[in-house]
């Protein structure tokens, strides 16, 4: 054991400084302070101050400044260690017993930093040498600027087994072998163990280089060679870049999590100086604390690919014992196979901030993840859901936090089924009678074109349409807001245009379809554009020459308003019926079987309404 700054403070905490410096001077309470004065200056009014809640004194006077034993050094002249006895003897504690280990592990670990210093300079070295014209060009070729390559201290290690071994010698191999640059293997002289590669220096909080990370020049295995763990680096309490990302997050006050070194380091260049990265495994309970030091709700930027969100979602289920008040994780989903680096490249900084400003709350996450983890037609299903929810819930330590995931999730389940099951027309829910006035009465028609083509593609022909109209008249996004805000295409490209969509028609006045079309990436873009040129004309909301004027417009908006509510019922009228199909199977009684009978009968009253807008359309033609 060696004094700990835990046991330090520990110690502090038990002193009352107010009481130990009355003993020689006479103190007056001022408030939430002590007032006396001044032991260290003459004076005749009193302003020396002592704080018992944060443990220090402070003299206006003359600045003298101190804790309890800084008093027990400067006042009563004790060496650090009697002062430390003494305050100890007072306190209670034991004094841990001198550590000649300790010693010797800090003063080791200090030649180690100078290992890493040397071997950091020599890397650069390398990098801008006549070896590192290869290096240099993949820098390039990625992106990085001068001074990038600069502030994140890029270097190089050459292909050779001893060119470090050889540069760093006077160190001696045993030392370097410790700091994790060579690798020794039994019976065969220690070699350098980064060969070939663009080295990253990894920094400690205080921006010292503690290890490395090796990336491969162009395609190889591994991708990245990290330094082992050694005496100055842990990497579940490492996270890459945060000496850099702290004073950045004071300004912003958000910290962003990203998956590689990579990634921080086109973020930063992109202007997000606030990013930090894990090393390769997944985020643990340290690294979550550490992050919540800085911000209270990180956002977790992983890679849009499964890995990345099999990542989100260990860290999410990380967190659930760790949760405190005020404390949680943001979720930022990335576009489809790409990683935040990729995202700044191809889409620009705007892009990302949308992103990130779109982050789901991690309550938010768990369901979704829950929900969409397989089918939930069967009450065995259904049971499953509710008992994952409560697995997680029950891992929550804090009672109040884990009361309220408990009230979330009931509440999204209960929204999720119980609607569907107000369809009976003693209810009012929305599939009541007295609700179809609006519409001429269904007709049984013969199946034209699109009736088949909607039978055979159910909801998603009019989802098309639907997504279609709104890119074709933006001004309407704005007027369906709410009623789209809770409504999650299936398919995930549909999913997230609407979701940009519905973001940029929030913070934009006026958007026409070129702004809105212009903002999308790659891929939505793509989306877009064949949403553009479907054949969702066939719905009225989405004729150019029927909303022009401002009576067209509104009617176009009453229509889609109307097809909305459609493409957010039928999917449940769907669950619905195949629920009371299941049951009536299980147990066919009068009950079972009228409620199925019933339930088709509006499926198929709904479908006719949704057919009757085609035929609606045909009409005008
Ligand atoms: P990625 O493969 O996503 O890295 O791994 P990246 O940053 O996008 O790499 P580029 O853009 O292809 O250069 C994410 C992190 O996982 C760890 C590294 O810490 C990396 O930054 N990793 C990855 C390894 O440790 N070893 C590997 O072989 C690959
Ligand atoms: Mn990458």
């Amino acid at each position: 054991m060696s004094l700990t700054p835990q046991w330090l403070d520990e110690l502090r905490s038990r002193t009352t400084l107010s009481a130990l410096i009355g003993r020689t001077v006479k103190v007056t309470k001022a408030g939430r302070e002590y007032k006396a004065c001044c032991p260290f200056h003459n004076e005749k009014s009193p302003s020396f101050t002592i704080n018992d809640e944060k443990g220090f004194y402070h003299c206006f006077g003359c600045s003298a400044h101190g804790d309890a034993i800084r008093w027990m050094t400067d006042q009563r002249g004790l060496s650090f260690m009697d002062a430390i006895k003494e305050l100890a003897a007072e306190a209670g504690m034991d004094v841990p017993a001198p550590d000649p280990q300790a010693a010797q592990r800090a003063e080791k670990a200090n030649s180690l930093y100078d290992v890493m210093t040397a071997a950091q300079a020599w890397f650069v070295t390398q990098l801008l040498g006549v070896e590192g014209a290869a290096a240099r060009g993949y820098l390039k070729q990625r992106g990085f600027t001068e001074q990038t390559i600069r502030d994140f201290g890029f270097g190089l290690a050459p292909d050779n087994r001893t060119g470090l071994k050889t540069a760093l010698k006077q160190f001696g191999d045993p030392m370097l072998i410790e700091a994790g640059l060579l690798i020794s293997v039994e019976e065969k002289a220690p070699y350098d163990r980064f060969r070939g590669r663009l080295m990253i220096p990894i920094r400690d909080p205080r921006g010292r280089v503690i290890a490395f990370g090796g990336r491969i020049l162009g395609e190889g295995e591994p991708k990245y060679l990290n330094s082992p763990d050694t005496p100055l680096f842990d990497k579940g309490r490492t996270l890459y870049n945060l000496d850099k990302c702290s004073p950045a997050s004071r300004q912003t006050g958000r910290v962003i999590v990203v998956e590689g070194y990579m990634d921080v380091i086109a973020l930063a260049q992109a202007g997000f100086a606030d990013t930090v990265a894990p090393l390769g495994t997944a985020l643990t309970e340290q690294q979550i604390q550490m992050l919540w030091r800085m911000a209270e709700k990180p956002l977790l930027c992983f890679d849009g690919d499964a890995a990345g969100q099999k990542a989100s979602m260990r860290a999410a289920l990380r967190a659930l014992p760790l949760l405190k008040p005020g404390h949680s994780l943001q979720f930022v989903t990335l576009p489809a196979g790409q990683d935040p680096d990729d995202v700044v490249k191809s889409s620009g900084a705007t892009a990302l901030t949308k992103l990130l400003e779109a982050s789901q709350p991690l309550v938010e996450r768990l369901w979704r993840t829950e929900v969409a983890s397989g089918p939930l037609d069967m009450p065995e299903d259904r049971a499953g859901l509710k008992q994952r929810l409560g697995a997680h819930t029950a891992n929550i330590a804090d009672g109040e936090i884990r009361r309220h995931y408990a009230d979330a999730f009931r509440e999204r389940f209960d929204n999720l089924f119980v609607q569907r099951r107000t369809t009976s027309p003693a209810r009012s829910g929305p599939f009541v009678r007295g609700q179809n006035r609006d519409w001429r009465k269904p007709q049984i028609l013969p199946p034209g074109a699109e009736t088949k083509s909607f039978n055979a593609k159910g909801s998603d022909f009019l989802i098309q349409g639907v997504l279609g109209a709104l890119l074709r008249h933006p001004a309407l996004i704005r007027q369906h807001h709410e009623a789209l805000s809770d409504f999650i295409p299936p398919d995930a490209n549909h999913a997230a245009l609407l979701n940009v969509m519905l973001n940029e028609s929030f913070t934009k006045e006026s958007l026409d379809t070129d702004g809105l079309i212009t903002i999308l990436d790659e891929k939505l873009y793509n989306v877009a554009s064949t949403l553009l040129h479907s054949n969702g004309t066939v719905f009225a909301f989405n004729r150019e020459e029927l909303i022009g004027g401002s009576d067209g417009l509104s009617n176009a908006s009453k229509d889609l308003g109307e097809a909305i509510r459609l493409m957010k019922q039928r999917p449940a009228l769907e669950e619905a019926l195949d629920r009371a199909t299941y049951l009536a199977s299980l147990e066919m009684t009068d009950e079972t079987f009228a409620e199925q009978q019933r339930l088709r009968h509006e499926k198929k009253v709904f479908d006719d309404r949704i057919i009757e807008f085609f035929r609606r359309d045909e009409d005008s033609l």
